[in-house]
C-alpha cells in the first residue's frame, strides 16, 4: 500500500473512493460541505441513513457533479467530544470500510480537521497507522521447536561519537510455561509472548526506513519455554551472566530469565540508555487492561521522555512504581534471588527483578502483555509499542 499527500479539492479527486466526515446531529465538515455543494444536496439527503456516531460509515455511489466514483461519509461523533480517540475511530472505521470495496484508491479527506491541539503532521501519521492496521494480513506459519536464537541488530544513522540506545525485547516464540504448566484454556494465544522482540525488529527496521539520524541497538533472545526432559524444574538454582544466582520457583516467570542476560549483555554497548519491553506479567493486563503499558524505570529523566513519545504517539504508557520496598517478595534462602515475588503486585516484581540487572545504567521497562494482546478470534499481536519507540527515538534524536 502506498500513501502521498496531495493538496486536492473533494469534488474534483479522481479517485476510486474519497472519504469526508460528517459530525453527529448534521454537522457536515468542510470537505463534506464542498462534496455536498458540488453535488446539489446528495451528502445533507442521504443524512438520514447516518447516525454521525463515531465510526458509523455511509457509503455514496455516483454522486452527480463528483469526479470519484464513491463518497464514503464516516461519522465522527459530537463535535465538542471529537478528539484523539474519535478520530482514530473514524480513521479505523474508515479504513475498514475501504477494505469491502473494489476501489483501487482512495482519498481521505480527515487530515485538516483539527485534533485536540495536535498539528496535523499527527493526523496524517494516525491515519496511516490506522489504515496500515486494518489492512493487515498475516498469512505466514512457520513450524515448530525451532532452536533458541540470541539476535543482535544495528542500525547507526548518527554520528560514530553518539551512544546507541539498547532496545531489548522478549522473544518466548511460545509460551507453554514450562514445568509449571499453563493451564490448556487459550493457550495457543500465547504465541503473542514474542511481541517484544517483534516490537524491537519493527521499529529498528522503521528507523532505518527512514534513515533516522540515531544510533540503536535491537536485542532479542528467542526461543521457546516448554516442558521436557532437559527443561528446569521448580527449586533448579541458575547463575545468570552477571553472575548473580537466580532460585527458579516458576518456570512461567520466564521472560525475565531471559531478559535478566540481554540486558546484562547490553552493557558492553556502553549505552545511553536501555529500553526492554516484554508481555511480562498477567498482572499487568490485570492492573492496565489493553490501554496503557505498564512503565517502569531507574531514571526519571528517562521515564519523562518515554512518558511523553508515548503521549505524542498515542501508544500510552502509566508509569508504576518500583520501589525497593517491593524487592523483598524476591528473597530466597537458597539463591541471590527468587523468580517469583507472589501475587501482589506482580508487574512491580518482575520490574525489580529486571532493576536487579540494570543498577550500572539508565533503564526502562515497558511491560506489554495487556497492550500487544489481541485475544480470542482476534488472536494475534496489535504491534504496539513500535509508534511508541519510534517517537521516543526519534525525538531523543530532536527531530519532532
Ligand atoms: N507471557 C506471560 C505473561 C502473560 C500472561 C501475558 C497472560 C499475557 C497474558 C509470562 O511469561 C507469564 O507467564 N507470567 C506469569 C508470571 C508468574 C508465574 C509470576 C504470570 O503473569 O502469570
Ligand atoms: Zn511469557
Ligand atoms: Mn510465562
Amino acid at each position: 500500500m502506498e500513501f502521498s499527500i496531495k493538496k486536492l479539492a473533494p469534488e474534483t479527486a479522481k479517485a476510486g473512493c474519497i472519504v469526508v466526515g460528517v459530525h453527529q446531529a448534521g454537522e457536515l465538515t468542510q470537505a463534506a460541505r464542498a462534496v455536498d455543494q458540488a453535488s446539489k444536496g446528495a451528502v445533507r439527503a442521504a443524512l438520514r441513513d447516518l447516525s454521525g456516531k463515531t465510526g458509523s460509515t455511509l457509503l455514496l455511489r455516483g454522486l452527480p457533479g463528483i469526479a470519484a466514483e464513491r463518497v464514503l461519509l464516516v461519522g465522527l461523533g459530537e463535535h465538542e467530544e471529537f478528539a484523539e480517540a474519535a478520530f482514530r475511530d473514524a480513521v479505523r472505521a474508515a479504513a475498514a470500510a475501504l477494505k469491502e470495496l473494489g476501489a483501487k484508491d482512495a482519498a481521505l479527506f480527515l487530515a485538516d480537521l483539527k485534533v485536540g491541539s495536535r498539528p496535523s503532521a499527527w493526523n496524517v501519521r494516525q491515519a496511516v497507522l490506522a489504515t496500515r492496521e486494518a489492512f493487515y494480513r498475516f498469512d505466514e506459519l512457520k513450524t515448530q521447536n525451532q532452536p533458541p536464537k540470541f539476535i543482535v541488530l544495528r542500525y547507526s544513522g548518527a554520528g560514530k561519537s553518539r551512544r546507541p540506545v539498547v532496545l531489548v525485547g522478549k522473544g518466548i516464540t511460545f509460551d507453554t510455561g514450562g514445568i509449571s504448566l499453563k493451564p490448556s484454556s487459550d493457550m495457543d494465544e500465547m504465541k503473542f509472548d514474542m511481541s517484544g522482540a517483534a516490537s524491537v525488529l519493527g521499529t529498528v527496521h522503521a528507523l532505518a526506513a527512514m534513515k533516522a539520524p540515531v544510533n540503536v541497538i535491537g536485542v532479542a533472545p528467542a526461543c521457546e519455554n516448554m516442558p521436557g526432559g532437559h527443561a528446569s524444574r521448580p527449586g533448579d538454582v541458575v547463575t545468570t551472566l552477571s553472575g548473580q544466582t537466580v532460585e527458579i520457583l516458576n518456570t512461567d516467570a520466564e521472560g525475565r530469565l531471559i531478559l535478566c542476560d540481554a540486558l546484562t549483555y547490553a552493557e558492553r554497548f556502553k549505552p545511553e540508555a536501555v529500553v526492554d519491553i516484554a508481555t511480562l506479567t498477567g498482572a499487568c493486563v490485570v492492573a492496565l487492561g489493553h490501554v496503557a503499558s505498564g512503565l517502569f524505570s531507574n531514571d526519571q529523566k528517562l521515564a519523562d521522555e518515554i512518558r511523553e513519545a508515548a503521549d505524542d504517539a498515542w501508544d500510552r504508557v502509566w508509569q508504576m512504581p518500583l520501589w525497593e520496598d517491593y524487592q523483598e517478595q524476591l528473597r530466597s534462602n537458597f539463591a541471590d534471588m527468587a523468580n517469583i515475588g507472589g501475587r501482589p503486585a506482580g508487574s512491580v516484581t518482575a520490574a525489580c527483578f529486571l532493576a536487579r540487572f540494570t543498577r550500572k545504567q539508565r533503564w526502562a521497562h515497558i511491560d506489554i502483555a495487556g497492550t500487544a494482546w489481541k485475544s480470542g478470534r482476534e488472536k494475534g499481536s496489535t504491534g504496539r509499542p513500535v509508534p511508541l519507540l519510534v517517537r521516543f527515538l526519534l525525538r531523543h534524536a530532536g527531530r519532532k
